[in-house]
């Protein structure tokens, strides 16, 4: 029988405070739940204390899940562990997280601290914490620039403290593997009370080794891992769940400790976090990148054909990627889609599936394959979209090469019906200079870009906009097969996800 590794995700935390990465409450909400299908053991839902913002989506999760432990980031003082508490203390299973440097470098310079105040406070903090609750994490941050026998000295007196779990972070990627290893069992030797609690282990991938870092740890006895989803997180980004889940899972053999993550609902969590965040995977990133399952060399899928053993470690399904291309049509009712978007591993309520079906229903009208891409391009689209200040009613477009393009444009913004008509020096420039009228912004285009969701003639497109006004960045997404359609839709996605932004820095 394998140990659990414990999965703390972190990726409405260290992930969402990335730049590019920003969700609404709603979308938290939506990732939350996700997260608790997908096995995660631990939610960090947020740092309570940043803002009402945050201190609101912590509290709405901490209330919607129920099978996952909640953990509220505070720095080591009262006023952010009492507001940490405050916006956890509903959960089912609450936590409280608190974390000060240990590092001589963050000391001198940040903190301007010795090493004896910062270990009085650092047990300060956590008896604070367990005045709340049981459930208590110590992170000492920049652990692996800190003083090994400083380190475990503080260790060692915040589990006398009340921590359950010390997370040793790797905060600016600084570690190699091998060495992040011996330092995990260096810990687990000098400390003397280390047997109450658990080890965990939080790597950012500024050298590209996260994943490796934390697996060395988790070979040298850490058992739980902070990791997010598609590696999103500051900088470089953290480690990436995905990559750790399926390093346990797939090289079983070499391991005596697994994770709990359901594996087949890593893809669509994934694809979730891609569409909310409109900031693209990489295409040959592991696991859940365009082509991480994709032979392109001739002798490859020969040998494929004849046993996929010979060049696949793993399948697509075992992460949730169906392989059955060719799937519905005009004429599928409503059952098989249900099935089908069960298969893609979502989950949608009945009027979210009505919504869902109906849009299916119009494309199955325009398109003579709806593939599996299309499917999850739809709920992107209708179902996980975010909270609309303003959104298209109508789009009319005239161009070729002998007319000036023009466009009209209907839309609802506020509650109120408004429309407009302009040219351009194309079909998109025209669309997209009217809804800028009409929504009264100055915000500047950074980015446009057009993907194709399937291979057909009559495939959807995918448009991804950047957008930018004073210091704030948005990005947003649409789909549609008409691609004009698609590029208003991500133009007025990305203005409405500006919108939010706005309200949340004032
Ligand atoms: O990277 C880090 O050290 C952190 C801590 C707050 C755990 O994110
Ligand atoms: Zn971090």
């Amino acid at each position: 029988m394998s140990e659990q590794v414990f999965i703390f995700d972190t990726t409405l935390r260290d992930g969402e405070q990335s730049p590019g990465n920003t969700m609404n409450t709603q979308e938290k909400l939506r990732v939350a739940r996700q997260l608790e299908l997908l096995g995660v053991d631990i939610i960090e839902a947020g740092f309570p204390i940043a803002s009402e913002g945050d201190f609101d989506a912590v509290k709405q999760i901490a209330k919607l899940v129920k099978n996952c432990q909640i953990a509220g980031l505070a720095r080591a003082n009262d006023e952010d562990i009492d507001r940490a508490w405050k916006a956890i203390k509903v959960a089912a299973h609450p936590r409280i997280h608190t974390f000060i440097s240990t590092s001589d470098i963050h000391l001198k310079h940040q903190f301007r601290k010795t090493r004896d105040e910062v270990l009085e406070i650092a047990v300060a903090a956590v008896k604070r914490a367990k005045r709340y609750t049981d459930n208590v994490e110590f992170s000492a941050m920049d652990a692996t620039r800190s003083d090994w026998d400083y380190l475990c000295k503080v260790v060692a007196e915040v589990i006398d403290a009340g921590a359950t779990t010390v997370n040793i972070p790797d905060t600016v990627g600084y570690a190699v593997p091998h060495e992040f290893g011996e330092l995990i069992a260096y810990i687990r030797k000098n400390v003397p009370n280390i047997d109450k609690a658990v080890i965990s282990v939080h790597c950012h991938n500024d050298l590209g080794l996260a994943t490796a870092n934390s697996i060395a740890a988790i070979h040298n006895g850490a058992r739980q891992v902070e990791c997010t989803i598609n590696g999103i997180g500051e900088r470089a980004g953290n480690a990436s769940l995905e990559e750790i889940a399926m390093t346990l899972r797939t090289r079983k053999t070499s391991f005596t400790a697994d994770t709990r993550i359901v594996s087949e609902k890593i893809y669509p969590t994934s694809r979730l976090i891609t569409s909310i965040t409109g900031v693209p995977v990489q295409p040959n990133k592991a696991i859940v990148g365009a082509n991480a399952f994709a032979h392109e060399s001739g002798i490859h899928q020969d040998g494929l054909l004849k046993a996929k053993l010979t060049y696949e470690i793993m399948t697509p399904e075992s992460v949730g990627i169906s392989k059955s291309s060719l799937i519905l049509g005009k004429h599928s009712g409503r059952h098989a889609f249900r099935d089908r978007i069960e298969n893609l591993g979502y989950i949608l309520d009945d009027k979210e599936l009505n919504l869902a079906f109906k849009r299916f229903k119009a494309l199955s009208d325009m398109k003579k394959n709806v593939y599996d891409e299309d499917i999850e391009m739809i709920i992107m689209d209708e179902i996980y979209k975010t909270a609309e200040r303003a959104k298209l009613v109508y789009l009319n477009v005239s161009c070729g090469n002998t007319t000036i393009p023009t466009a009209t444009v209907k839309m609802e913004i506020d509650g109120n019906i408004f429309q407009d008509v302009g040219t351009g020096d194309g079909p998109v420039h025209a669309a997209f200079k009217v809804i800028k009228r009409l929504l009264k912004t100055t915000s500047k285009l950074e980015k446009f870009s057009v993907n194709s969701i399937t291979q057909d003639m009559d495939a959807q497109g995918e448009v991804f906009v950047k957008l930018s006004e004073k210091g704030l960045k948005a990005i947003g997404k649409g789909a549609d097969t008409d691609i004009i359609v698609a590029s208003a839709k991500a133009y007025i996605n990305a203005l409405n996800r500006l919108e939010y932004m706005k309200t949340k820095k004032s």
